[in-house]
């Protein structure tokens, strides 16, 4: 695709802590229009927008806390009056709270569906409603990409309200994919551990990597490759889910050796 492809894009990340950052500053390297929602990290995101509007000169930040259906259409309205148009949607809006079972309280399946599946369904159908008055470019009127998680196809304990809010986002991704078609295309990405929590300890870490069937970690640029490509190398993907977890869903590579038959 033509380099000046970024220059006609408008792209709205949802969350501008840290992936959201990473990729904001890489979309104002190839010149997109860039605007990044916050809700309780305005001081971050308003120096990464300074730091975007420094490179392709059109960025923003906007502040919402998309739990609000309101807020949602807001934040589009926002971003199209200050873009003209929207072309993408990237929604990372998350929380990630630990919530084990003997402690689980009616609240952790509200909090954790809000930010996990209810913001990220509002701000997409927003999203698309927009879209969806747009003029046709390569036949496509936008994009829509989600951020669920690798461990809803092998969960693991202590998450299980998180779990179930990124299950839903899969066939948020799927049934929007169909509804949208054919010219607004809907993918996921569901990552492993690729940009790990600041706390996570160092034996964390490495039992975290020995769980992978690559036995690493991955890293934010693994993610930001396929974003790159979804939001604007393809036209012929849609209802996808990706996962980018260096086949963690495999499991460790003993995994392999006590699944497999005796030897004859
Ligand atoms: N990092 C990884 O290795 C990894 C692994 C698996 C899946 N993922 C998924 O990839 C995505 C990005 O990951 P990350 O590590 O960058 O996540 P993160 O740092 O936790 O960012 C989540 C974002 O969600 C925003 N948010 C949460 N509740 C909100 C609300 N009510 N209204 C508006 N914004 C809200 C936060 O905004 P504020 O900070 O402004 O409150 C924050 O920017 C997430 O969906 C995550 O689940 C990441």
């Amino acid at each position: 695709m033509a380099d000046n492809h970024w220059h006609r894009q408008s792209v709205l990340i949802t969350g501008g802590r840290r992936l959201g950052r990473l990729l904001a500053l890489d979309l104002a390297d190839r010149g997109a229009a860039v605007a990044l929602t916050y809700h309780t990290s305005r001081e971050l995101v308003e120096q990464t927008v300074a730091e975007c509007r420094a490179k392709s000169g059109r960025a923003i930040a906007v502040a919402a806390d998309l739990r609000e259906p309101q807020a949602c259409r807001d934040v589009v309205k926002t971003v199209t009056t200050a873009f003209g148009q929207l072309d993408a949607l990237v929604n990372l809006t998350s929380i990630y709270t630990p919530t084990p079972w003997s402690k689980l309280t009616d609240d952790d399946y509200h909090q954790a569906m809000a930010s996990n599946l209810t913001a990220p369904y509002f701000m997409a159908v927003a999203a698309a409603k927009q879209m969806q008055q747009q003029p046709l470019r390569e036949a496509i009127q936008g994009r829509i990409l989600h951020f669920t998680d690798w461990a809803v196809e092998r969960p693991y304990r202590r998450f299980l309200p998180y779990l179930v809010a990124k299950g839903g986002l899969v066939t948020l991704t799927k049934a929007l994919a169909v509804e949208l078609a054919p010219t607004i295309l809907v993918n996921a990405i569901a990552p492993g551990t690729v940009l790990p929590p600041p706390d996570l300890s160092e034996t964390d870490r490495q039992r975290v990597a020995a769980s992978a069937a690559l036995n690493r970690l991955g890293t934010p640029d693994d993610v930001l490759r396929l974003t790159m490509y979804l939001l604007s190398e393809t036209t012929f993907v849609t209802g996808e889910v990706f996962r980018v977890d260096g086949g963690r869903f495999l499991g460790p590579p003993e995994q392999a050796l006590a699944d497999a038959p005796d030897a004859d």
